[in-house]
């Protein structure tokens, strides 16, 4: 089984209405006027999208963060990104998405749930969701983010957390298991380790109901936009997988951060990152 999982696209929209900016969306716009705009570029969308369906993943996923300050024009451009690629990349065993905090940035998006109505026919309306593909292979996905004026942090709640231990108490030992969530649950030692107001605030309770499991997981997010595979020294079954931002460019991505392509096996699952490289050529890293 190949999957294919796409990270903070962060599409957005240079003008707004003044009356959009009376919310944090007045900080998220500065940001984007002054920063975000140079670095994040739609236009690379068609090249994504075309590799995506070159590779003829049988599942797609989204790890969120579709928007940059949840307005209705993102969702629209979100919307219509993600429907064509599912209408052309067929993914024979479905799609399935999970917000980010960006998908959530204000309480009015919150309020008219925008992100469910936009993404509706892939995503879910309780959590944890749980996905069965068949084949022996489920994704839990799991929703942290919530509208919050000062920071940008999540938290799962004590209810998410126990029904996810349930879901992967009650899963079969043979099943591959793939936990589906926006927000990191560490930082490799070779990056700064993320502000606290940055991240998901119960990802110690998250890592310890992921290695009490005793299973053996992949833990796909994005949130913090870099590419990393990392085992956390206190979860030594769980392989965490951050799949970087398609559309971030920078001196290192040119065109850039690529996607992940998983490939399920056998029972063992290998992760490939596809990066195009300052010629607008696909390079694969594998990895195992
Ligand atoms: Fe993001
Ligand atoms: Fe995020």
């Amino acid at each position: 089984m190949r999957l294919v999982v796409l990270g903070d696209l962060h599409f957005f929209q240079l003008g707004v209405w003044p009356w959009q900016l009376f919310s944090k969306r007045l900080l998220g716009q500065c940001n984007l006027w002054f920063h975000r705009r140079r670095h994040f570029q739609p236009s690379l969308w068609p090249r994504i999208a075309a590799r995506v369906e070159e590779l003829a993943p049988d599942v797609l996923l989204g790890s969120g963060d579709f928007t940059t300050t949840a307005l209705p024009g993102e969702f629209a451009q979100a919307r219509e990104a993600w429907e064509g690629l599912v209408r052309t990349a067929a993914p024979r065993l479905g799609a399935y998405v999970v917000p980010g905090n960006h998908d959530r940035y204000t309480y009015q998006a919150h309020r008219r749930r925008l992100f469910e109505d936009a993404l509706a026919p892939w995503t879910a309306t309780s959590w944890p969701a749980r996905w069965s593909l068949g084949e022996g292979v489920t994704v839990l996905g799991l929703d942290p983010t919530r509208p919050n004026p000062f920071n940008a942090s999540g938290v799962l709640g004590e209810q998410q957390l126990d029904c996810l231990a349930k879901a992967l108490a009650t899963l079969p030992q043979s099943e591959c298991v793939l936990v589906l969530c926006h927000y990191p649950i560490g930082t490799p030692p070779d990056l700064p380790e993320e502000a606290e107001g940055h991240g998901l605030q119960d990802k110690e309770a998250l890592t310890r109901v992921l290695a009490e499991s005793g299973r053996a997981i992949v833990y796909l997010h994005g949130h913090i936009h870099w590419p990393w595979r990392w085992v956390p020294p206190n979860a030594a079954k769980v392989v965490t997988v951050n799949v970087g931002a398609p559309m971030l460019t920078s001196a290192t991505f040119p065109l850039g951060q690529g996607i992940a392509e998983l490939v399920i096996k056998d029972g063992g699952v290998r992760v490939h990152r596809h990066v195009m490289d300052v010629d607008g050529r696909w390079t694969v890293s594998p990895e195992e």
